[in-house]
């Protein structure tokens, strides 16, 4: 044992990211537009000092000096997603060969470097052309993306062997058809749940796919899972009410994707209002049949629940906050730097969760991290961006991972958000997240930051000392 807090052998040591925020694009690559392309020409100034997806880090250019400053930071593996909307530029149909060729040359430099590719197909990214159609709230989407899913497998499954159907897919449905900060802006429980359905449905018909295709790799899904935790434990309308808020943000991927079943509270939730979505019986079956080899678990912050309190503005119909309130748990830690609650233990929680009720699958934390406004005024003489605070953040979860594992969860690696700063949607550059920063007023210019050099070594000794 050579540190305090020793790994197990293997442990997948990296960060993770996604095509859209990062990639950028440039003049005759191919890509077609995804929803953030659309969005943007139509309202620059709903996006953080106006910076759209166009631009991004330019990991489209400059993915040969990233690879290396992974390298640096002690990756030994990787995650980002493959743009539907590069590679199949109108969603359906014919694939754009710069796009074949960009993600071919990506994927073999970072495995000629030692890094594993974990590769997830969707993050948020709709191509527009399907979008118009309704995007995930349309059936013939789900048949779009299993082709999506299908020529992603062909193409790069020979050396790409961790793949993920999607990052964080209660996303898409709370952001855009319940709370407006994603395209197409709806507040419409009805459509969320149809959108979150068909999702889960896409999910399992590409596991089921890769699967057929016997390429000896697995396949996984990303959730971000956010405890919810009662005001109080011995309050039964407080658990009542937290046991909801983790069947509607929690549970209906992680029983679907993991156990092949949605959770019956949420069931009957949904058919008591009349929301259950439009399905087919045989679908039921597919997702029964088709559930993960492997679970991406993110992590951010945790939620607080108590019994409804405050009355809801209706008029768009029934939300999930009809069946509880959050609230703000005095004396909680804080993130000064992006006004998130600082949980260290949550961690701890959803890998005992897992462990316990979910079959001990094989999981990895596939996301984590702290996002800091304003990091320029912790740089240094030497131009090096000092965030002390980060590594604490990561440090003090870390403890909490391995605490879990020594307990017996089987939790594979540690990915944090993200290796370089990126534009992380409507909030574009405004909180940075990376090992390495990202100065836009130079052309891009990277700098590892002090996490970067500490993950290194955290990362070649498999561990570290308090
Ligand atoms: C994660 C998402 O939940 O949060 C990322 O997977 C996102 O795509 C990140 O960039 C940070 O969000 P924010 O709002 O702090 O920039």
């Amino acid at each position: 044992q050579l540190t305090e807090y020793q790994f197990p052998k293997g442990f997948w040591w990296g960060s993770a990211a996604s095509g859209p925020q990062t990639e950028g694009r440039i003049e005759n690559d191919g890509k077609g537009d995804s929803m953030w392309d659309y969005w943007y020409k139509e309202a620059p100034e709903k996006f953080f000092n106006q910076v759209g997806p166009e631009k991004t880090s330019q990991v489209y250019q400059k993915y040969q000096e990233d690879i290396q400053l992974m390298k640096a930071t002690g990756h030994t593996t990787f995650r980002t997603s493959i743009q539907w909307s590069r590679l199949i530029p109108d969603g359906v149909g014919a694939v754009n060969p710069k796009a074949v060729a960009f993600y071919n040359d990506y994927i073999d430099d970072m495995i000629a470097n030692g890094i594993e590719p974990f590769m997830n197909l969707y993050h948020f990214d709709m191509p527009m052309a399907l979008q118009e159609k309704g995007g995930w709230l349309n059936r013939e989407t789900v048949d779009a993306y299993v082709t999506f899913a299908k020529t992603c497998f062909e193409l790069f499954g020979d050396r790409v062997k961790k793949w993920f159907t999607h990052n964080e897919p209660i996303v898409p449905v709370e952001a855009g058809y319940l709370y407006q900060f994603h395209y197409p802006l709806e507040i419409n429980l009805k459509h969320a749940v149809q959108v979150g359905y068909h999702e889960m449905l896409a999910s399992a018909k590409a596991i089921a796919a890769y699967h057929g295709m016997k390429l000896g790799g697995e396949i996984g899904i990303i959730l971000n899972l956010t405890p919810s935790y009662p005001r109080d434990e011995t309050n039964p309308a407080d658990v009542k009410a937290a046991v909801i808020a983790d069947a509607f943000f929690n549970r209906s991927f992680l029983d679907p994707s993991v156990k092949g079943e949605f959770p019956v509270e949420l069931v009957e939730l949904l058919k008591e209002i009349d929301h259950l979505p439009v399905y087919e019986e045989e679908d039921l079956v597919i997702i029964k049949e088709n559930t993960v080899d492997l679970l991406g678990i993110n992590y951010y912050q945790p939620r607080r629940v108590k019994a409804k309190e405050t009355p809801i503005d209706h008029t768009n119909g029934p939300m999930p906050e009809d069946y509880f309130d959050t609230y703000e748990m005095p004396g909680r830690k804080m993130n000064p730097y992006r006004g998130w609650e600082i949980y260290e233990k949550g961690i701890y929680d959803i890998l005992t969760n897992v462990r316990e009720n979910y079959g001990n699958i094989r999981c990895y934390i596939s996301e984590n991290g702290m996002g800091v406004e304003g990091e320029e005024r912790f740089i240094n003489e030497k131009g090096e961006i000092e965030d002390d605070y980060r590594i604490d953040f990561v440090k003090d979860h870390l403890k909490y991972v391995h605490q879990a594992i020594t307990e017996g969860a089987n939790c594979q690696g540690y990915h944090m958000w993200t290796c370089m700063d990126n534009w992380s949607w409507n909030n574009a550059y405004k909180n940075r997240y990376g090992f390495i920063s990202v100065n836009l007023a130079e052309d891009g210019k990277r700098t590892i930051k002090k996490s970067g050099h500490w993950f290194k070594q955290i990362s070649s000794q498999n561990g570290f000392n308090d």
